[in-house]
């Protein structure tokens, strides 16, 4: 695990960012998992600027993200389709018909979509970067306290932390959804590459499992101590539990030395 720790929430998205171009510009194919939530809409804006200034091009990527909710239309103003499209694919030169989410409707069979999901990842050579939040419980994707460590794409009903948690992001009026599908751990642990952002204090103790903690299902992030490329990047808030920062700062610092000749895929 490679532990960046960054002073503002504006440098953890910089740093991302130069991931996912450097990824990009090695391989103009790449096919990138992508999280929603508010802590990667900064790494998006930053993609979507640099796809403005002609210096990024996303015409041959192909994305796969994380989670949708269960039985919601695309157009629905909340479903992370809506969600994907407005902060990055409207402004990009992306070919929507690359783009995937797993989607389950309440006709259709849950574990035969997940099936299908996980099948089309395979079919396209696999995830190259799979981009991370973490909630403030340690879940990963929709992967609540409890996921199975080898689980695979399906649907999952969310805890009543994470609802409380998201519930500010719907009106009144909105019915928000109890359920979700999601990649597995085991879905996320096959990317060639995780990048894991998390931002504030109220992710510190979760940052701090997983990272420093056990290998545990009730915090379904400390999987990642088994993922052989797993770069986490981090502001000083999300880093403040951790008792050895001074050991990451002065580790990347080091690893810095060599990033800067061979790149940062190869030092994760
Ligand atoms: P957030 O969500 O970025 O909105 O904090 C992260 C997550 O729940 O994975």
């Amino acid at each position: 695990m490679q532990v960046i720790i960054l002073d503002t929430p504006e440098q953890v998205a910089e740093k991302s960012a130069q991931w996912v171009t450097e990824l990009i510009e090695q391989k103009p194919a790449a096919v990138l998992g992508l999280a929603t939530g508010s802590t990667p809409i900064s790494l998006y804006q930053l993609l979507v600027e640099q796809y403005r200034q002609g210096v990024l091009s996303f015409a041959n990527v192909t994305t796969f993200n994380l989670d949708e909710y269960h039985n919601i239309a695309a157009e629905n103003l909340q479903s992370y389709r809506t969600f994907m499209q407005k902060h990055l694919f409207e402004h990009v030169d992306i070919a929507v018909s690359r783009t995937f989410l797993p989607t389950c409707s309440a006709e259709q069979n849950p574990r035969l979509q997940g099936e299908e999901y996980e099948q089309l990842i395979k079919a396209k050579g696999g995830i190259d970067l799979q981009i991370l939040g973490i909630g403030a419980n340690g879940h990963i994707g929709f992967n609540e306290p409890t996921s199975s460590l080898a689980s695979r794409t399906r649907i999952k009903t969310l805890t009543k932390q994470t609802l409380a948690d998201n519930s500010r992001l719907f009106t009144q009026d909105e019915v928000q959804p109890t359920m979700a599908m999601t990649m597995g751990i085991a879905t996320i642990l096959e990317a060639n590459h995780v990048l894991l952002m998390a931002t504030g204090e109220n992710k510190a103790s979760a940052v701090k499992q997983m990272i420093t903690g056990p290998l545990n299902a009730m915090c379904p992030a400390s999987a990642l101590q088994l993922h052989q490329h797993a770069v986490i990047i981090i502001d000083k808030a999300a880093a403040s539990e951790l008792t050895e920062q001074d050991y990451f700062l002065w580790a990347d610092k080091e690893q810095r030395k060599v990033t800067d000749d061979h790149g940062l895929l190869t030092v994760c």
